[in-house]
């Protein structure tokens, strides 16, 4: 998007005139200057990571444009803003040919292979010296956009690279697409260009979270996630997957002989790259180099692979490419791969092992969840003995058997899993996995709900379940009750000192004093941190109750409804679903709940005990001092609690980020802090607080810690 710092003062400027119309005082003459607007704002907040209006301001220009546009259906433009919206799709997509094959990659795993590829241009090109660009190989799924008389025309996934899946509904809620692009030159009606789509980490982590309060299979990974995605029937659906699209090359355009813009921008791979970059689109850019050096490449390349997985997404190697398009073309292709480009493939995350036996665990809300006990295998420097499988359909899609070699995977913070089954390697003594039909701790029978990937114990009283709930109720982001982990809350359990969360409040303390590694210290540790979780805030209670489908997002914004937790008792599910976040499936989950007599006494009980059952009013989060400002926390605090900073963050209008980007405001540093510490000094706009910086700031505020 090719905006000077002024036109972009001037749209923001208009912005503000915007925010004081409405569709009566609105101009037909300046409905083109409110979708560029909102283009702008949307290439600033997805391509740019830069956001410029407040959620709220975007969201009033954005109905702005909408309602116009409804009162006045003629004045609907292909690349309005509000054309991202889905209108629907059919069951399947069509399939398309894409203009030029989408090809693969040859791979190139050390220097050696690298120095090989460089000497073998040089010598089919008869050149001494070539310039290279080196970039992110990408790991999510491959796209292919065309567009016509500068509109997106046609999204389509690379599916066997010859002909691929129509996906132009779902491409067009990929924000950091631009509908329209000025390819400039009346010569260029058609151009496609290739690119990945991609899902970023923080966005991943908060996808599965809320698939995991929503009893939904959790994705291995974000390229999985990206690929599933594209390919979803509802793309009001795609529009929330945070999807992301970077494009890395132009495969074609149909006047290749001249040039397409005024400057020579396809003479080069880095040129077309800052062109693509200009005109709004996500690139490769800021992640790449040009050398002429193939030492300097094969530098890069070993850099980042140090730096994966502080990057905000997955890659999982480095691209390099000879740079001028001229030699490019000399240099041509194979039918598999072109002979200018060349991946340099990271070390596997990934090993072979032998699946043992198949334990089935039962979960907190009685889901039997299965996990694949493998012979340990040591990747990435951890070793690997246990792999949640999550349901029986998991086991069946990936054909697994005892006795099966199994390729297993465990990518940066993403939990290891069970890519496949190698049944080549079979040799006939593998045994099928028998899912049980009753429940491996109270045998009851087991029932699998309707539209439910998980078998499920439905007896409330069984002692796995009990024992979970109790785990879950102490647990860090619940009551964090500290003294009470696990292996505590299991030992008091079988003891029998433990049976319900009442009777974490009405402990008979004599009774543990006898117990081995049990010293008055460990007693005074317990007895401390039961009263003070007493007064833990309310969000952090429901979450702990462990109502199904309520995860901590959910809990806090219940938290924010009500003034004592009890109000629930008399709210409905129409009532529960004007809340953000909560839809039918959640509000008839959390209804459940407080019908129930026995968590009505359960919550009686917990007031009488003392427990906290009141929302902690303060006007703050909505008029804070720290209002609309993001914060961070890294390395280890000393005065303060991570868990409590944030708290009084979030308490004071703030919140909190889960990495660095160029949207932090404010990143409080512990000791020991490492990379996000780094990363933040090279970012200007993102003020490094000290610890006693942060606390100095509160107590000016007047908030005592
Ligand atoms: S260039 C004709 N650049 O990797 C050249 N590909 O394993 C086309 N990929 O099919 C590819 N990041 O889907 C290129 N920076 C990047 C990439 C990239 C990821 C994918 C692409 C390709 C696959 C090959």
């Amino acid at each position: 998007m090719n905006i000077s710092n002024q036109s972009a003062n001037q749209l923001i400027a208009s912005a503000q005139l915007f925010l004081t119309k409405n569709t009566e005082t609105l101009e037909i003459e300046s409905l083109d200057k409110l979708k560029s607007i909102l283009n702008y704002l949307d290439w600033q907040y997805y391509v740019k990571d830069n956001p410029i209006l407040a959620d709220q301001e975007y969201d009033y220009l954005f109905r702005l444009l909408k309602d116009f546009e409804i009162k006045h259906p003629t004045l609907v433009t292909g690349d309005s803003p509000t054309q991202r919206i889905a209108k629907g799709l059919s069951a399947s997509f069509e399939t398309v040919a894409h203009l030029v094959p989408m090809l693969s990659l040859e791979n190139s795993y050390n220097a050696e292979d690298l120095k090989e590829w460089d000497k073998k241009c040089k010598e089919i090109l008869g050149v001494d010296s070539l310039e290279y660009t080196v970039e992110p190989k990408y790991d999510g799924a491959g796209i292919s956009l065309i567009f016509e008389n500068n509109n997106l025309k046609r999204a389509a996934t690379r599916g066997d690279g010859v002909q691929g899946d129509d996906i132009t509904i779902n491409g067009k809620q990929i924000k950091s697409i631009p509908l329209s692009a000025s390819f400039l030159n009346k010569n260029v009606q058609t151009i496609e260009l290739r690119g990945e789509v991609i899902i970023k980490k923080e966005v991943f982590a908060a996808i599965n979270q809320r698939r995991e309060a929503e009893g939904l299979s959790i994705f291995a990974n974000p390229r999985n996630a990206a690929s599933g995605s594209l390919r979803m029937l509802n793309p009001k659906e795609v529009a929330n997957r945070g999807l992301h699209a970077v494009l890395y090359h132009v495969s074609y355009h149909n006047n290749k002989d001249e040039t397409i813009a005024d400057n020579e921008v396809l003479a080069s791979h880095y040129q077309a790259l800052e062109w693509l970059d200009n005109l709004g689109f996500s690139t490769p850019h800021k992640d790449m180099i040009l050398t002429d050096s193939i030492d300097k490449v094969i530098d890069f390349c070993l850099d980042y692979e140090q730096k994966r997985d502080n990057l905000p997404f997955e890659i999982d190697g480095m691209v390099v490419k000879v740079n001028a398009i001229a030699l490019q073309d000399k240099l041509g292709q194979t039918s598999h791969h072109p002979r200018w480009a060349i991946a340099y493939k990271f070390k596997a995350r990934q090993a072979t092992s032998i699946l043992e036996k198949v334990e089935f665990q039962v979960g907190r809300t009685g889901n039997i969840g299965p996990v694949a006990k493998i012979t340990p295998v040591s990747i990435g420097g951890a070793t690997i003995g246990s792999i949640s499988l999550f349901n029986e359909d998991v086991i069946r899609e990936k054909d697994l058997m005892i006795g099966d070699t199994v390729l297993v995977e465990r990518a940066g913070d993403v939990i290891p899993y069970i890519v496949k089954s190698i049944p080549e390697l079979r040799n006939g003594t593998e045994q099928p996995i028998e899912f049980p039909i009753n429940c491996p701790v109270c045998n009851d029978a087991l029932v699998k709900p309707e539209g439910e990937a998980a078998w499920r114990c439905v007896n409330v009283n069984c002692n796995a379940q009990l024992v979970e709930r109790l785990i879950h109720f102490s647990s860090k982001n619940a009551m964090d009750i500290r003294s009470l982990g696990e292996a505590n809350v299991k030992r008091f359990f079988e003891l029998g000192i433990i049976n319900n969360i009442k009777d974490i409040y009405q402990l008979d303390f004599t009774k543990i004093e006898g117990l081995e590694n049990f010293g008055l210290k460990s007693i005074e540790n317990l007895k401390n941190a039961i009263e003070h979780s007493k007064e833990q805030a309310l969000h952090r209670l429901i979450f702990g109750l462990g109502i199904r489908f309520v995860g901590e997002t959910t809990a806090k914004t219940l938290a924010k409804a009500v003034n004592d937790l009890r109000e629930f008792e008399h709210w409905n599910i129409e009532k529960l679903c004007t809340l953000e976040d909560v839809g039918p499936k959640v509000a008839q989950s959390i209804v459940q709940f407080f019908k129930n007599k026995d968590n009505r006494l359960l919550l009686d009980g917990l007031a009488r005990l003392g427990v906290n059952l009141q929302a902690t009013k303060n006007k703050n989060s909505e008029e804070g001092v720290f209002l609309g400002k993001t914060f961070l926390f890294t390395g280890t605090l000393h005065q303060l609690k991570r868990k409590a900073a944030e708290e009084i963050v979030e308490q004071l209008g703030g919140k909190i980020l889960s990495g660095i980007s160029s949207n932090l405001d404010y990143l409080i540093v512990g000791e020991a802090a490492g990379s996000k510490l780094e990363k933040a000094k090279k970012m200007p706009s993102i003020r490094i607080l000290e610890e006693q910086e942060f606390i100095n700031i509160l107590t000016e505020t007047g908030i005592s810690i």
